[in-house]
């Protein structure tokens, strides 16, 4: 067995997590690149009158946004056709209108063909684009048309390689490359390898077929997906007899007239596989921002410790164009109802981020506004036990709300899973009972060999559950809400899709040194996996970190949020994937931040190791944290941790710069909305605005971490799906306009630029995978700061 060193312990939605033999959790995401999907501010209006849109009322609009959308959508793109999706929402508290448009060629979905646009009083405010923009193929009458080659086979091969090769080969304490314990880079890798037929391919490279088999598919699927190289060599030895037992049975679509279909019996998984006809774009061989359109075969593949959704070429039997993975999960179950009464909990109250930095106390409260109900109570339909009845607004005891004395409500299902395995529903929770006094026993190990996390287990839960609710209640309070696609069992009516409060495991015996986060789209359950570390000596529970799993959780926020509460296949890869870390790093950092300013690791508690799981501690410090945009390019920064540790740095730059401004707020908390539902200013926000007409402009807060905490996440609304570095920031500047019209302009681009992502920040030849060379640019957008231009402390050139 190898040994397991910390910079291989990373917190990951799609990471491998060391599991108990140092084996490893397997996950695929990668794919290809769009090069026309940036986040575009029209220059000149675009307003619904110019598209000749009839004023009228509609849901406090003048215009109907959607309307909007399609006018603005077929302005773009003329007559091609597309549809509007049903995860499209107003914001609430911004009033900006989010609208996804999923480009439809052939009958058959684009599935990377979207559009998000942004509208605010019958405005285009901003919108990214990845419609394909090439000719109409001629498809289902004529398969044999679509064979060109979407991709120079050998230059793949090649850069791959060379990829893997200096990837191996870098220093840093990696863990040497053994091809039985794949990291989570090598593992992705060599499936890249795999998938693109190259020669260390363990498939046949055969020709080009017509259109092929989507049981076929499938299987090759789960050859590249299987668990470990041994199960995916038994898959290729048996190929024809697991072929032979699968069986396809044709499905109907509510959304797409393309073929459909189930496949059952496909081996390693936990339930049927879902096959569609569909488009996906690569890029084009010789135009540059051009794509081409590749049939494929779109696959949702449950498995044991993976949900992925798939493109396998629908022409070329092997050939996987790109992956994501996000889990869902069927329940059943039986939680206990019983007496209402206000729950305390003794745990590391909020804002302290681990056992090392202060010592419990019994708190209790929840935010009324975020969770109506509490913590510990749903209406007996939302509650998965009855999961066969569609939740409703109650009206009268046929849905009683039910009470709960264990660790399961609205927002939350927290207990242990000592066992690994994948069911929930039953699993242990500690029960209060009608006293509802959240208190255990904490049990550390005094001495170097301890190993005993599960001593404590009722109390891992109950901090569990007591931080993933305060989570689910501040992003709540920030923008996250029912509409936009958060986390809850049930909606109390307030829009999007319920039956999916986070299912938390703690002590998790499926990995060690780890944790992980699962995000199917909005309405299936997120899933929180918490681990030991047993790296550390003694042994401890990542449970007790709160950095961990608000870092955790934010897996859910940002893919929720990006590209529309039902595309979850935004954050996949490449630096979209590195900010999904990012943002949890930023927002674990700022939660457990003082008015006191210091340097922060992440994860640094659970691993007992001063410096945590990153390179570099967050600072601003540039001697004890050097990165900028430009360091993505260094050997080491091809996964998604690597790359979000640069994100989430330069924003810890740009917060720190509001909070010099504006100062800082000891407590994150938003004031709770008065009986009449307005929230007060209390010191939390600066004194509220209004229209001519008397309406309530949103609430700006007052100081500098509030500030940024809300910014951030209204750029996840604005920002297309797979975004760059360069779209998300746009997106926050543009967050701070339609905030404050704008007046942090300047020391938000200073924030960005100190770190590389100035205005003129370039990068040339990136890969689907990563890669591409980067160019810094310290400097300033021209005019944006009244007085002076230059930034304060950017690198010397
Ligand atoms: C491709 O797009 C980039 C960025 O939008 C632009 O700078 C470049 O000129 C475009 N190239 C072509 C050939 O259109
Ligand atoms: C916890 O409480 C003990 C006893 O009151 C005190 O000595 C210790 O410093 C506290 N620990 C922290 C991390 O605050
Ligand atoms: C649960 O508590 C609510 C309010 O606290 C109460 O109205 C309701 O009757 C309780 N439900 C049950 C099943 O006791
Ligand atoms: C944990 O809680 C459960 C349910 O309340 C209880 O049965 C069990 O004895 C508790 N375990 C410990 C070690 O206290
Ligand atoms: C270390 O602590 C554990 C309990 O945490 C105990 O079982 C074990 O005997 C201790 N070992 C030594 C050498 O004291
Ligand atoms: C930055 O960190 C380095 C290394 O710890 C230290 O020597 C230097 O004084 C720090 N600079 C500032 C401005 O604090
Ligand atoms: C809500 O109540 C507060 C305090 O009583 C009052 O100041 C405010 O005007 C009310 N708002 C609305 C919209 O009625």
């Amino acid at each position: 067995m190898i040994p397991l060193i910390a910079t291989t312990l990373l917190l990951a939605t799609s990471a491998l997590s060391l599991g108990n033999h140092g084996g490893a959790r397997k996950s695929l995401s990668f794919g290809p690149k769009h090069p026309t999907a940036k986040l575009n501010v029209p220059s000149e209006q675009v307003h619904a009158a110019s598209f000749g849109l009839e004023k009228r009322a509609h849901c406090g609009h003048d215009y109907d946004p959607k309307e909007l959308a399609a006018s603005f959508v077929q302005s773009l793109h003329g007559g091609g056709e597309f549809r509007i999706r049903e995860d499209s929402y107003t914001d609430a508290r911004t009033g900006v209108s989010h609208i996804y448009v999923r480009q439809i060629v052939n009958g058959a979905e684009v599935m990377d063909g979207d559009i998000n646009v942004n509208i605010r009083d019958g405005q285009v405010i901003s919108y990214g684009d990845s419609f394909y923009r090439g000719d109409t193929p001629t498809y289902a009458m004529d398969p044999s048309s679509l064979f060109e080659p979407t991709h120079d086979q050998a230059h793949h091969c090649e850069a791959l390689s060379s990829h893997l090769t200096s990837f191996l080969a870098t220093p840093s304490g990696q863990v040497p490359f053994n091809p039985d314990h794949p990291t989570e880079e090598d593992a992705e890798l060599l499936a890249m390898l795999h998938s693109h037929n190259c020669p260390s391919s363990p498939l046949d490279d055969g020709e080009p077929e017509l259109l092929v088999d989507p049981s076929v598919s499938a299987l090759n699927f789960m050859m590249l997906a299987a668990p470990d190289a041994e199960v995916s060599a038994a898959l290729k030895a048996n190929y024809g007899a697991h072929l032979e037992l699968l069986t396809v049975i044709p499905t109907e679509s509510l959304i797409s007239t393309s073929p459909a279909v189930e496949i059952h019996n496909v081996p390693h998984t936990t339930g049927s596989v879902k096959a569609q006809l569909a488009y996906v774009q690569t890029p084009h061989p010789e135009e540059e921002n051009m794509t081409v359109l590749n049939l494929v075969w779109h696959l949702t593949v449950p498995m044991e410790d993976n949900a992925y959704e798939a493109f396998m070429s629908a022409t070329r039997a092997n050939r996987l164009i790109s992956v994501v993975d996000w889990v869902s999960d069927a329940y059943v179950p039986i939680p206990k109802p019983g007496k209402e009464k206000n729950p305390v909990y003794n745990v590391w109250a909020w804002g302290v981020n681990d056992p090392s930095e202060g010592n419990r106390s019994l708190v209790s409260g929840y935010d009324k506004t975020a969770s109506p109900a509490g913590w510990h109570a749903m209406p007996s339909s939302a509650s998965p036990y009855s999961a066969d009845k569609k939740p409703k607004v109650p009206e009268d005891d046929e849905d009683p709300i039910m009470n709960f004395t264990t660790t399961w409500g609205n927002n939350v299902f927290a207990h242990e899973n000592l066992d690994g395995r994948n069911e929930w529903e039953f699993n242990q929770r500690p029960d209060a009972g009608s006293e509802m006094i959240f208190d255990y026993n904490y049990l550390p190990a005094k001495n170097f060999t301890g190993t005993n996390p599960r001593e404590y287990l009722n109390l891992s839960i109950t901090q569990l559950f007591y931080t993933a609710n305060m989570i689910h209640d501040i992003y709540y309070r920030y923008g996250f809400d029912e509409k936009s696609g958060n986390f809850q069992q049930f909606n109390f009516g307030k829009g999007g899709k319920g039956n999916d409060a986070v299912i938390c495991n703690a002590q998790d015996g499926s990995g060690y040194n780890n944790a992980n986060f699962m995000t199917p789209p909005d309405g299936q359950n997120g899933k929180m996996r918490m681990y030991v570390w047993n790296t550390a000596k003694p042994w401890r529970d990542g449970d007790l970190e709160a950095g961990i799993v608000i870092h955790e959780y934010s897996h859910g926020l940002s893919t929720r949020l990006t590209g529309g509460p039902a595309n979850s296949g935004c954050l996949g890869w490449g630096e979209a994937g590195g900010m999904g870390e990012g943002w949890g790093d930023f927002y674990a950092t700022t939660i457990r931040s003082t008015s006191t300013y210091q340097d922060y690791a992440m994860g640094s508690w659970a691993a007992n190791r001063p410096q945590g799981i990153r390179n570099f501690i967050y600072s601003l410090n540039m001697t004890v944290n050097p990165s900028t945009y430009k360091t993505l390019d260094e050997p080491g920064y091809w996964g998604v941790h690597a790359i979000g540790e640069v994100w989430a740095q330069i924003l810890w730059i740009v917060e720190n710069r509001l909070i010099k401004v504006h100062g800082f707020n000891d407590n994150l908390f938003p004031p709770e909305a008065l009986p009449n539902g307005t929230i007060p200013e209390g010191d939390f926000y600066r004194p509220a605005t209004y229209t001519k007409k008397g309406k309530r402009l949103p609430l700006i807060p007052k100081h500098g971490n509030t500030l940024a905490f809300q910014l951030v996440m209204d750029g996840m609304k604005l920002q297309p799906c797979r975004p760059s570095f360069f779209d998300a920031r746009d997106a926050i500047i543009q967050a701070d306009e339609i905030l404050t019209g704008g007046e942090n302009k300047c020391e938000l681009w200073k924030g960005f630029s100190e770190r590389g992502l100035g205005p003129d920040a370039m990068l040339k030849g990136g890969t689907p995978w990563g890669g591409g060379v980067r160019t810094d640019d310290y400097t300033l957008p021209e005019g944006i700061c009244d007085v002076d231009d230059t930034p304060e402390n950017g690198p010397e050139e």
